[in-house]
């Protein structure tokens, strides 16, 4: 306990003395783009805003709502209220051209944008396209801020851009901390600023169930509230919320991958159904972080039943082709004494829990396939045998991706040395994300593609909506710039120049950001943090304390 009260003091130390802030030395520079994109060629003069100013928008709806969008940036930058008409194919003066165009860059994420001192022409050959394009312009505008006396003036560019990985995410722990809608919008916001397109939606964990489940009521009655310092703690999200927050998703095309962990890390939902656990309860929904030996009962048919009933109704609300199912860090203890779970094992012939979890999830996403949805699964899904054809997220290392592809599997890479951004400066500072080379060493060419990309995982137990601001920014700038850019155009020396602007929009935006290192002895504090965890573990669970020394030791 002691030990959680040394690493804030640690914390606060190195924030004072050691965090390097971003400075702000010269004027914005809308050149300063991030991620930068794939091709920009810079033109003599500028265009300059004036009362002609017009948005010129291919009738499509989402199209529409991407230029509506797009006069709020403009009027956000000090520019007019620019009104938005449907597109026909004329160029008057002062026009801001949105044009789906089949002759555009190839690829669904693909845009040219070009700017010359008589207007704006963005086109893509779809509507996404145009609307990654359109952050470009924002950032454009909101860096030209105050150049111009009707609002920003831009520099003349043509830009041809297209994204390097198509899956460039953020995983939001909303379990261990609940988010607010608002606060969830707001990331979605900020996201598209910087072309990331998955949020990942983690709702389910042992600190709180945070999923509306109408067929399983006590999910969020009991499962999304807990007892901490003798207050009532939780949340959850409706379907209302849920739905709100898909459309303001849509609006700009990210997609959300809703995550239901299984069968590890499911305390909350045992609080409120301990009939699907393998000694029955009661639970209560944890207080402590770390990992958790009450776990879903394999044994019990039951168990797959109530499972299955969740997944159809997330499948209902979730209209995207991925569902997460976890998987990861799931001690096996109790199924190793439960009769029901070891005559399950002797039923299907497998030689020992790590198997029986591989059965697991192989049923799980069997039936998420029954339901049209594809699988991914943190890379334990690999121990037990992994579903054929689902999607592996890497986060312990990717030493096991290569052989994973090979086998048919696509890859999330994101691994906690790079792209956990819970974690403190010391371990993924700024320079370190950006260093960060999601295809794994020696995968061969041609199964490059099996990449997917990667995500900026923000788990919540030391991070609250208060916080996280300082914990996602400005890494998760680093990681867009290498989801997106081509790798042969990455330059940390030229990323680090354009963060000046970006330091000045982010203020812009709102956005409280943290510092970019920490000097690497201060992991210490993260040490010391680990180990108050470990010795709340101890009373609660012995086996489960060794079982983390384990991990932790990689052994
Ligand atoms: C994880 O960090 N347990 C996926
Ligand atoms: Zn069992």
């Amino acid at each position: 306990m002691k030990m959680h009260i040394l690493f804030p003091a640690l914390s606060l130390f190195s924030l004072m003395a050691c965090s390097q802030y971003g400075t702000v030395a010269a004027p914005p520079d809308p050149l300063s783009i991030v991620p930068y994109p794939s091709s920009l060629e810079k033109h003599a003069g500028t265009m300059n805003c004036s009362d002609k100013l017009v948005i010129l928008a291919d009738p499509d709806r989402s199209v529409q709502k991407t230029a509506a969008l797009l006069a709020g940036y403009i009027a956000g930058a000090g520019g007019p209220a620019v009104p938005v008409k449907a597109y026909t194919g004329a160029r008057p003066e002062g026009a801001i051209i949105l044009a789906i165009d089949r002759k555009a860059p190839a690829g669904e994420e693909s845009y040219r944008l070009e700017v010359r001192e008589d207007g704006v022409m963005l086109r893509a050959r779809e509507p996404r396209g145009i609307f990654r394009g359109s952050q470009t312009l924002r950032q454009m505008l909101l860096a030209g801020q105050g150049t111009g006396k009707k609002g920003p003036s831009l520099p003349c560019i043509t830009i041809s851009d297209a994204p390097r990985f198509p899956w460039r995410g953020l995983n939001l722990d909303c379990s261990r901390h609940f988010y607010s809608k608002n606060d969830i919008k707001r990331y979605l916001d900020l996201m598209a600023c910087y072309k990331m397109n998955v949020f990942h939606w983690n709702l389910v964990n042992d600190q709180g169930w945070r999923l509306e489940i109408k067929k399983y009521p006590k999910l969020t009655e009991v499962g999304a509230w807990r007892t901490e310092g003798g207050k009532r703690y939780g949340g959850f999200y409706t379907r209302e919320d849920v739905r709100e927050i898909l459309d303001y998703a849509r609006e700009r095309f990210i997609t959300v991958v809703p995550e239901i962990d299984m069968p590890g890390h499911s305390r909350a939902a045992l609080a409120a159904y301990p009939e699907y656990s393998c000694t029955g309860g009661p639970f209560s929904v944890s207080t402590r972080w770390g990992i958790h030996t009450d776990i879903f009962c394999a044994g019990n048919d039951g168990t797959f039943r109530f499972l299955e009933d969740v997944l159809a109704e997330t499948a209902a609300l979730f209209p995207g082709t991925y569902i997460h199912v976890g998987g990861d860090e799931c001690p096996p203890f109790k199924w190793h004494r439960c009769p029901r779970c070891q005559s399950r094992m002797k039923e299907q012939g497998l030689k020992d829990e790590r198997e029986l979890h591989g059965w697991f999830m192989r049923r799980i996403a069997s039936y998420l396939e029954t339901l049209g949805r594809k699988t991914i699964g943190w890379d334990e899904i690999l121990e037990g045998g992994a579903p054929a054809g689902t999607t592996v997220q890497f986060w312990r290392g990717s030493d096991r991706a290569a052989e994973a592809i090979e086998r048919g599997h696509r890859a999330i890479v994101s691994t906690t040395g790079y792209t956990y951004f819970d974690y403190g400066l010391a371990v993924t500072g700024l320079s370190k994300v950006y260093s960060f080379e999601p295809v794994p060493p020696g995968l061969p060419g041609d199964k490059e593609g099996m990449v997917l990309g990667s995500e900026a995982n923000m788990w919540s137990e030391f991070a609250t909506p208060e916080n996280t601001d300082a914990k996602l920014f400005p890494r998760i700038l680093a990681l867009s710039e290498v989801l997106w850019t081509p790798k042969e155009k990455r330059n940390y020396d030229d990323f680090h120049r354009r963060m000046e602007t970006q330091y000045v929009l982010l203020k812009g935006l709102g956005v409280r950001y943290g510092g970019e290192s920490e000097p690497g002895f201060l992991k210490i504090g993260y040490f010391f943090r680990d180990l108050g965890i470990l010795f709340r573990i101890i009373p609660d669970d012995p086996e489960v304390a060794w079982h983390t020394v384990k991990l932790y030791l990689g052994l």
